[in-house]
Order: C-alpha cells, then sequence, then structure tokens
C-alpha cells in the first residue's frame, strides 16, 4: 500500500460521467487558485492552510511541556470545549487510543465536558472526578460559548475546592483569542497559562492548533508525527484532495445529496464526527450543500444497511479503508464447529472484515450507491495527520466550487438568540417577549 492517504474514484464514477469531470475539474482547479491565493470570500479565515509548515520545535516543546505538568499532577484532565472547540482532539484520541483504556489502569485520562447540556452527564463526570486530582483544559475562541462556559464554570468550583487555588491555577490551561472574550479575562485575572488561537483559524479548522494539540499531547500521543503527517499532506497532497474534491461535487450534480462517510474501524467514529463538523458547517449554506452523514460498518449494516443498499438513490458512499491493524487476533479452529465457522478458522479477525468490506462495496454500488474511497495505510499519528490535511483543504476547494463561504457560520447563531432570550440573558428582552408570544409561554 502507498504510503500516503489516496482516493480511488473508479467504484463511484463512470464513463457517462466524463463531459461533467472535465468541467468540475476546471471549476476545482480556479476554486484551488482562490484559495491558495486568498482572493475569495472568508479569506481572512485561512490561517490553517500554512498552518503544518509553519509550526516550529518551540511551540511543539511547549505543548509538551504542558502536557507533561498535566499528566503529572492529573489522574484527569477534563477537557472543556464544543464543535470545532473538542472535535479535533476527541477524533484523534479516540482513534489512536486502546477502545478500553477508560477500564484499563495508569496514565492520565482525557475526558470531554462541554460538549452538551446534559445535567446528568455532567453529574456523573463530577461524580467521577471527586476525590481524584484533577486539571482541564478549557478552550473556546469567542470565550464566550454557553455549553463550554457552564461546565467551565462547575469544574473550576469544583477543582478549586477540592484542591485549592494553586493546585488549580497550575492545573486550569486555557485555549482562546489572543485578546477578545470572557475566558481571556478570566485567564488573565486568574494567571493560568493559555495558549492562542490564531484569529485567522477557525474552530473546525483548528485540530492543528493548541486546540487539538495540548489534548492530544496530553493523552500521551505523538504530536509531531501527527503536524509531520500533516505537513505531507500541505506539501505534496493537491493530486488527492483534488481527486476528493472534484468526484464528490460530480455526484452531487448527479443528484447524490447526501454523503455518508463510512468505515470499518471502530477507532475511527469520531472522525467522521469531525469531518460532518467540518463539511456541514463548511458548505450547508444557501440552501445549498452535500449532507455528510456517517455510519460505522459492519455494526450499521445491522441497521442503516437496509437503507443503504435499497432506499432513496440520492446517497454516495465515502469509505475509509484501512490497510493495517495494530494487533492481530486469529479466529481458533474448533472440534466439534457448532458454530459453523471453521471454514474461516486460522484467519485474522482483519481478515473477514476486510472481506465484508468488499462484499459490501459490490452490494453498494450494485445497489446504486456510489462509492469513493480514501485508503488510509495504518491508523497512526501521520495518516491522521494526513487525513486532517486533506479534509481540511479538500473542504476549502469543495466550498468555493458549490460557490458557498466555506469558512464562516452564521446558521449556527439563531438557536442561540432564541436561547438566550429563553434564559432571559441581559440584552435579550425584546427578542424574550417576541419568542415566548409564540411559543404561548
Ligand atoms: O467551527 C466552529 O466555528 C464552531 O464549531 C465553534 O468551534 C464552536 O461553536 C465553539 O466555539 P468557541 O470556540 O468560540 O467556544
Amino acid at each position: 500500500m502507498n504510503d500516503k492517504i489516496q482516493v480511488i474514484t473508479k467504484h463511484a464514477l463512470n464513463k457517462s460521467d466524463e463531459t461533467r469531470i472535465k468541467t468540475l475539474t476546471s471549476r476545482a482547479l480556479a476554486a484551488k487558485h482562490t484559495l491558495e491565493s486568498g482572493s475569495g470570500a472568508g479569506n481572512d479565515f485561512l490561517g490553517w492552510l500554512h498552518l503544518p509548515t509553519s509550526i516550529d520545535e518551540k511551540h511543539l516543546q511547549d505543548i509538551e511541556n504542558s502536557a507533561a505538568q498535566l499528566r503529572k499532577d492529573c489522574e484527569f484532565v477534563i477537557t472543556i470545549g464544543i464543535g470545532g472547540s473538542y472535535l479535533g482532539a476527541k477524533c484523534v484520541i479516540e482513534a489512536l487510543s486502546d477502545h478500553f483504556a477508560a477500564y484499563k489502569p495508569g496514565g492520565t485520562k482525557v475526558l470531554f465536558a462541554g460538549s452538551n447540556i446534559g445535567e446528568d452527564y455532567l453529574y456523573d463526570l463530577m461524580d467521577l472526578v471527586r476525590g481524584h486530582k484533577f486539571g482541564i483544559i478549557v478552550i473556546s475562541k469567542s470565550g464566550t460559548t454557553t455549553e463550554p462556559g457552564i461546565a467551565f464554570r462547575l469544574f473550576k468550583d469544583m477543582l478549586e475546592k477540592q484542591e485549592g487555588k494553586e493546585f488549580a491555577m497550575r492545573n486550569i490551561i486555557a485555549v482562546t483569542d489572543a485578546h477578545r472574550g470572557a475566558l481571556r479575562g478570566l485567564a488573565t485575572q486568574e494567571g493560568y497559562v493559555t495558549y492562542v488561537i490564531p484569529d485567522d483559524v477557525g474552530g473546525r479548522f483548528s485540530v492543528l492548533t493548541p486546540v487539538g494539540l495540548l489534548p492530544i499531547a496530553v493523552a500521551g500521543f505523538d504530536i509531531r508525527a501527527l503536524v509531520a503527517g500533516a505537513v505531507e499532506m500541505e506539501r505534496d497532497g493537491d493530486e488527492q484532495i483534488l481527486n476528493y474534491a472534484i468526484a464528490r461535487n460530480v455526484l452531487y450534480q448527479n443528484g447524490k445529496k447526501i454523503e455518508i462517510l463510512a468505515n470499518f474501524t471502530p477507532r475511527l467514529h469520531y472522525v467522521a464526527e469531525w469531518w460532518k463538523q467540518l463539511y456541514g458547517e463548511s458548505e450547508g449554506k444557501q440552501h445549498k450543500g452535500i449532507f455528510p452523514a456517517s455510519v460505522d460498518f459492519t455494526t450499521d449494516l445491522h441497521s442503516m444497511g437496509q437503507w443503504i443498499q435499497d432506499g432513496e438513490r440520492t446517497i454516495f458512499e465515502t469509505v475509509l479503508s484501512v490497510g493495517d491493524q495494530q494487533h492481530e487476533v486469529t479466529i481458533p479452529a474448533d472440534e466439534k464447529d457448532l458454530d459453523g465457522l471453521n471454514y474461516i478458522a486460522g484467519k485474522n479477525v482483519d481478515y473477514v472484515n476486510k472481506m465484508a468490506e468488499l462484499g459490501t462495496r459490490v452490494a453498494h454500488v450494485d445497489g446504486g450507491v456510489p462509492n469513493l474511497i480514501i485508503t488510509m495505510p495504518a491508523v497512526t499519528e501521520r495518516y491522521l495527520g494526513q487525513l486532517i490535511y486533506f479534509f481540511e483543504k479538500a473542504c476549502g476547494v469543495s466550498g468555493y466550487m458549490l460557490g458557498v463561504n466555506p469558512f464562516d457560520q452564521p446558521g449556527v447563531e439563531d438557536y442561540k438568540r432564541n436561547m438566550f432570550a429563553l434564559l432571559n440573558k441581559p440584552g435579550y428582552e425584546e427578542q424574550s417577549a417576541a419568542i415566548r408570544a409564540r411559543l404561548k409561554m
């Protein structure tokens, strides 16, 4: 297998697509130019484009030192953030971790909060860390987001009461804007170590800033290899990036309105969650955009498999196909063969999984579901770094091909306005009366 992630389009596009491919190739090249020359909409948010090659030794060392401090003092580190301020770290940590690390002793455990307003979730997490040494990484670019704000207030209060102000000051790190927002003011006042989210990097493109790198380092993973992988894609990934951007836009024009990111590797579940935010927030605008969905196979073949095989033909699949597993497990022979599985005795579990992947591809293509394939040699820091940059740049190109600004998210403000009005937040008095009248409250 190649040492870089690759895009295979032959199960997704065919002869009848030739004209469309030609037109969209020109459009993709123009979009890439717009992106690289910084001449398109949202061009003040392009800091991620050359981020991998701009990260220096001093920055990495600094993050590793902070991570070492948290690992030294803390059994748990609660990473607080939502959307782009948590999904990148969550996806990399989940992809690289032992699936059952939470139940195994040893090592600092990275836990997440502030990505929901679940009272029971917060109660259970507080219950878990009570009486244990814990630290906090609080991440918010705006510094004013409600979900992480509530979680931080709770865990800061708990930590200060449990371990004292001095321990809390040493083991709370804030990642936020250089100047703006309540979190910046609070961090300065309290004397926390802070990291800056660059002005020109939006949340969903921020995984290679301290937003992602710090929690990933705390979890014990190699952020240098992650960044090195992204550098490889920044320097030499354009062919694959364009292949993906062009193919998904051809499919969209063919009426395939939903892209399902499928994996056959359970550790990739959160890669899909990160990807959904990246593409959903970037492209879903002006009543346009491919709807990003995801499935975990073979698990979901037993739930969503029927719909994918036989439901409305508005979907295509992008399969994240992984080469090597980290470990080998061989299926044993059984003399009695009561379960009838001796036909696969002596095979690795992954061999069976690979046959499931091939069988599914043929079935879905035959059923009218084009399959794009992204091959990934293995799930390592390096290949995850490649994948992150690959998806980010393809997203910028694809968004410009669609004719939207891929770097804003005006639509996410609407629910917040209503929520603040209903919570009687100061400044929302007028909206409060209006929404209460509409809801007959
Ligand atoms: O991608 C984005 O811009 C959003 O998902 C934000 O990251 C998310 O809303 C969190 O915002 P903030 O970091 O300001 O708390």
